[in-house]
């Protein structure tokens, strides 16, 4: 957008002026309701005299039923205005897929979702008129939730609420609305200089550990939190710092036979369900920058990651990649790639994956646990959909992690995105 700048105030008053109409429209109810009222309390006194008893009692009956007629036919007026006045003011805050009319809701994230109209009209470079902020419509689902996380004090620390804002994103409520108050930070003491930053432990005091039932890196090494991560936090005693250097297996590659088919050509690239970030540690001693897509789901998986002098990318696998088409030379990933759901799920994630890949650009899938031999075969199925070149091709069994001696399946292979005309 360039030269295009917003005004804040233009914003507040177009706010204001939405509350003013709609007043204009209770103003304009509140009439229309008294009016009803005075016809009907005219009917009732304005008939002329009668002096039989009886006549009169079977009147007033008749005038009675016809004045609680009257009156529901009001009650339902009312009704259908206030739906209306509901309808008008979300279309005054030009919302339709979160009802901002409704109570409860945040004054912050009414602001924050507000159409701003571009001060100079039209921008001829983007062709918009109005900038609209970007929040996941998904949130509606989760609105109370969503009205919480908004509810601050605007230019104040923010709520301790790290946790609120990642189940929000769980429930596809992604992107989040932006804030306005200053998330709690915490002094990154001892950090290392990069490349001594890659193996280096992490001080424990780098993360606030409010939300997790660890609160320190050894604690969480003695956890299992995951197929991509068992130990992943212990960079000097553990296996982590033999991965992807050192073969457990024939599912194991080693980063540079890798490196080796990609003929040189390897430089940036993208890590899903990249654990503490030991791919990435890895590959950045190998002059190879990648991107480490995590949520902090049981660990401070972030904080850890972006302390090693690695970069951190806080993601769904449901979001679509937040990079263009055919930039990454290299798309990394494991069991991470197992979303569930229907099989179309997976397709649209290995769609987008293929977007970001560029042609001749490798995809390593990594030890993928094929719970059953359906899910390999599906894999298969759609992998070869893309046509992507077989470099290597490995189905390998391993004993079963939990030690109940029964062997898992497990596929790795590294495939060349080809040129498509
Ligand atoms: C009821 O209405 C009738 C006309 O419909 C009128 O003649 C009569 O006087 C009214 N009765 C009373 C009690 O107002
Ligand atoms: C972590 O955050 C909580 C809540 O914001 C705060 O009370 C606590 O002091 C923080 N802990 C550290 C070590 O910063
Ligand atoms: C983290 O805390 C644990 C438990 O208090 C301690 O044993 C460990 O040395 C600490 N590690 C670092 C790197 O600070
Ligand atoms: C790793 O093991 C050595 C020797 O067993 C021990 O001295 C050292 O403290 C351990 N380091 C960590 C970070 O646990
Ligand atoms: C990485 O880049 C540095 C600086 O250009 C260079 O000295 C080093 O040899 C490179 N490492 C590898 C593995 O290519």
């Amino acid at each position: 957008m360039g030269s295009v700048s917003l005004k804040i105030g233009d914003g507040t008053a177009r706010f204001r002026r939405a509350t003013l109409c709609s007043s204009a429209v209770n103003i304009l109810m509140l009439l229309s309701v008294l009016t009803t009222n005075l016809f009907a309390l005219y009917a009732f006194t304005s008939s002329p005299k009668d002096h039989h008893a009886h006549h009169l009692l079977h009147h007033a009956h008749k005038n009675i039923s016809l004045i609680s007629e009257q009156v529901s036919l009001i009650l339902r007026e009312i009704e259908s205005s206030q739906k209306k006045l509901a309808q008008m003011e979300k279309e005054l805050l030009g919302y339709e897929s979160i009802d901002l009319s409704r109570p409860n809701i945040a004054n912050e994230l009414k602001l924050f979702l507000q159409h701003h109209q571009l001060p100079l009209g039209k921008d001829s470079r983007s062709g918009i008129t109005e900038m609209v902020a970007s929040v996941g419509h998904s949130c509606e689902k989760s609105a109370d939730l969503l009205s919480q996380y908004m509810s601050y004090k605007v230019t104040e620390p923010c709520p301790d609420d790290w946790s609120v804002a990642q189940k929000l994103i769980l429930r596809g409520c992604e992107p989040l609305p932006r804030r306005r108050c200053f998330a709690k930070s915490v002094p990154k003491v001892g950090l290392n200089p990069f490349p001594s930053s890659l193996w280096k432990p992490v001080d424990n005091k780098t993360v606030n550990w409010s939300g997790f039932s660890c609160k320190n890196f050894q604690c969480l090494n003695s956890k299992k939190l995951g197929r991509e991560c068992a130990g992943c936090f212990d960079l000097v005693n553990g296996s982590e710092n033999q991965r992807f250097v050192k073969a457990r297996g024939k599912n194991d590659f080693l980063i540079d036979e890798v490196l080796a088919l990609g003929s040189g050509g390897i430089r940036i690239g993208f890590d899903i369900g990249g654990g503490s970030g030991t791919f990435a540690a890895r590959m950045a001693e190998k002059n190879v920058t990648v991107i480490t897509n995590t949520l902090n789901i049981d660990a401070p998986y972030s904080e850890f990651i972006a302390a090693r002098g690695l970069f951190p990318l806080f993601l769904s696998l449901d979001h679509r990649f937040p990079f263009y088409d055919n930039v990454f030379d290299l798309v990394h990933t494991g069991s991470g790639l197992d979303v569930g759901g229907k099989p179309e799920k997976l397709d649209f994630l290995m769609f987008d994956l293929d977007r970001i890949l560029r042609p001749g650009g490798l995809f390593w899938l990594d030890n993928f646990y094929c719970a059953n031999d359906e899910k390999k075969r599906a894999l298969t199925r759609l992998i070869e959909r893309f046509g992507y070149k077989k470099l290597k091709w490995v189905v390998g069994e391993k004993a079963d992690a939990a030690g109940s001696g029964k062997s898992e399946v497990y596929l790795s292979a590294v495939l060349q995105k080809p040129v498509r005309m």
